[in-house]
């Protein structure tokens, strides 16, 4: 019997989170007549989309030639060969398409002369399969893209008629005995009251984990509470070491500088005033794709190049670029290096660093967003009742390194393709079945021993020492050494997560339960991490090793799935997606285009 009293709510649909994943899942479910109600921790415009700043990647060719072919191939080329070859056509096929509904929706976007939709280059983004120049893909409102499409979803998902449980705490997935997930516990913060939502179907859309790290361009809320209730209900987490680091966060506050700025002509320099990324990407320089320009940065910084005081970090240079574009194109960064650095950009350089953006890895998934929990017979195996999307989510179309601009679509292709789907395996008609008794009390009791707790650590160290650890040993560079001692400093951090001590009691704004609840989350995020990396004995993508430093496509071309249990990993593997959706003769990429070679740039 549970200890706590609780209202029931019964959907056809439950999405979690409120980015623009979850929001683009939740209009599209409310469209098609289902039931849904969408549970956020935060005011829904408050979500960490709004912080995407330079734009969202379609082939719309609108200013020069381009198709989805390039796009898929550069997507390919991007992931290090590590992204799932279905996800990565869907998601440059859809991309014209999505980019469009979210104009008629009404997305603001900045416009070229004749009135289309202003596209910019951002890093990776190519012509004629890699060979050509690079290419205007990205869609852009100024640098506030974000912010302009989490608006228009959350407008639109009101009109259809989708109901907002907002800040409510997901806590814990219901699952039943058989492995279906039948709903969520959630708490509302704000009067203490406790909430089982009972779903047919329950949509992760959470966001990354980035607060797992010290140094992050994510929001605080980015706690990965959805990997966490995931890992929480035995399932597991896929290719958890591909942490990116965005090029550009400012110097000290991390706060991100949108890559739009090299897109809109913007240059690195180092302490001697070289444009140094001509050394290390002769062909695409400052937009290659950014785990090349993170590790060349840090290659300066070390080789004893960094600028400032201590030389360790870099310089983004805008003062060369008018004015006038600045204000048109550049408004929020100009004003972020204002205020988080002091600086004046139309005078200045920025003072930058690469600094922890995106998380790769996530919840396993198809491209229909439905989680994954493989087996060795079934590597594919769909967890019934139980979708991820967005960067909680892990389709893969981005395997061991995303393009820039990818991330927003991969928000709204894989949002909606969650609604395409649940259109199809969701019976409207039928009872929402009830959430077992058994996995209520669980949830409750792991709520309650929290809420109790009476040990020797305070929330906020561990959260810093777990913090410190994966900023040193799960770095842009890593190395067999501190990978280990990463490795076995996180098992003891997390084994600390039974000695926290929470002070305050009360139900009603309980900020340091909600946030021990979040550092539940990152922990095993962060305990997921370290493992797989020490473990890829190999560097592809954003995992660049040390004493591994070329890419092993024999034995490493394959998903890390990480279950973690408590301060325990278990690893093993799954093979990459390697075909594609449509054939050459239906207009498809030849699949000879996209087989592994060295990747240069
Ligand atoms: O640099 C940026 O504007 C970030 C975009 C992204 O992560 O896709």
């Amino acid at each position: 019997m549970a200890a706590y009293d609780y209202e029931t709510h019964d959907y056809d649909v439950v999405v979690i989170g409120a980015g623009g994943s979850g929001l683009r899942a939740t209009l599209g479910m409310a469209e098609q007549g289902l039931r849904t109600a969408c549970v956020t921790k935060v005011f829904p415009t408050r979500s960490h989309t709004v912080a995407a700043q330079g734009g969202i990647a379609a082939s719309l060719g609108n200013m020069g030639p381009d198709n989805w072919q390039w796009h898929m191939y550069d997507t390919v080329k991007g992931s290090d060969w590590l992204g799932d070859t279905d996800a990565m056509e869907y998601l440059a096929r859809e991309a014209p398409k999505a980019v469009y509904e979210l104009e008629h929706y009404g997305v603001p976007f900045s416009r070229t002369e004749e009135g289309k939709i202003y596209q910019r280059p951002f890093g990776g983004h190519t012509t004629e399969f890699g060979d050509g120049p690079a290419v205007q893909r990205t869609c852009a409102a100024a640098d506030r893209t974000g912010h302009a499409i989490l608006h228009t979803l959350y407008g639109q998902s009101l009109k259809e008629r989708a109901e907002f449980y907002i800040e409510y705490f997901a806590i814990d997935l219901l699952m039943s005995d058989d492995g279906q997930c039948r709903g969520v516990l959630a708490w509302k913060l704000d009067d203490g009251t406790m909430h089982v939502f009972n779903a047919k179907m329950t949509v992760l859309a959470t966001g990354g984990y980035g607060r797992a790290y010290f140094s992050a361009t994510s929001a605080h809320t980015c706690t990965g509470d959805g990997g966490g209730m995931v890992a929480r209900a035995g399932l597991p987490l896929q290719d958890m070491e591909f942490v990116q680091f965005h090029p550009t966060g400012i110097y000290g506050s991390g706060c991100l500088i949108t890559e739009g700025a090299r897109g809109e002509g913007g240059y690195l320099t180092n302490a001697e005033g070289e444009r140094f990324m001509e050394r290390y990407a002769p062909q695409y320089k400052d937009l290659a794709p950014r785990d090349y320009v993170s590790r060349s940065m840090t290659m300066e910084i070390r080789e004893g190049r960094g600028v400032g005081e201590h030389k360790d970090h870099i310089h983004l240079n805008l003062n060369h670029l008018p004015a006038e574009a600045l204000a048109e194109r550049l408004p929020g960064i100009s004003e972020s290096a204002r205020i988080f650095a002091g600086v004046d950009v139309t005078r200045e350089p920025i003072p930058v660093l690469p600094t922890v953006h995106y998380n790769m890895g996530g919840i396993p998934t198809n491209y229909w967003g439905e989680a994954l929990n493989p087996t060795k017979d079934d590597p594919t195996a769909v967890v019934p009742g139980l979708m991820a999307v967005g960067e909680a989510g892990c389709a893969s179309v981005h395997g061991a390194n995303r393009l820039g601009s990818n991330s927003l679509i991969d928000l709204v292709v894989f949002g909606r393709a969650a609604a395409i789907r649940a259109g199809k395996v969701v019976d409207a008609e039928s009872a929402v079945p009830a959430a077992p008794e058994a996995a209520i009390d669980a949830a409750f009791a792991r709520f309650d021993s929290y809420r109790n707790a009476k040990g020797g650590t305070p929330t906020a160290e561990l959260r810093l020492e777990m913090q410190r650890t994966m900023q040193a040993d799960a770095a842009v560079f890593r190395a067999t050494d501190t990978l280990k001692d990463g490795v076995t400093r996180m098992t003891d951090i997390a084994a600390k997560l039974d000695d926290l001590h929470v002070t305050d009691r009360s139900l009603i704004w309980n900020t340091d339960l909600m946030e021990t609840l979040e550092l539940t989350n990152l922990m095993p995020n962060a305990l997921a991490t370290i493992t797989g990396a020490e473990a890829r004995h190999e560097s592809r993508g954003a995992h660049a090793h040390e004493d591994h430093p070329d890419r092993d496509d024999k034995a490493w071309r394959v998903h890390t799935v990480a279950r973690v249990d408590g301060n325990k990993v278990d690893l093993t593997y799954r093979p990459v997606i390697t075909d594609t959706l449509t054939t050459e003769d239906e207009g498809g990429i030849a699949k000879q285009k996209i087989a592994p070679k060295a990747r240069t740039f």
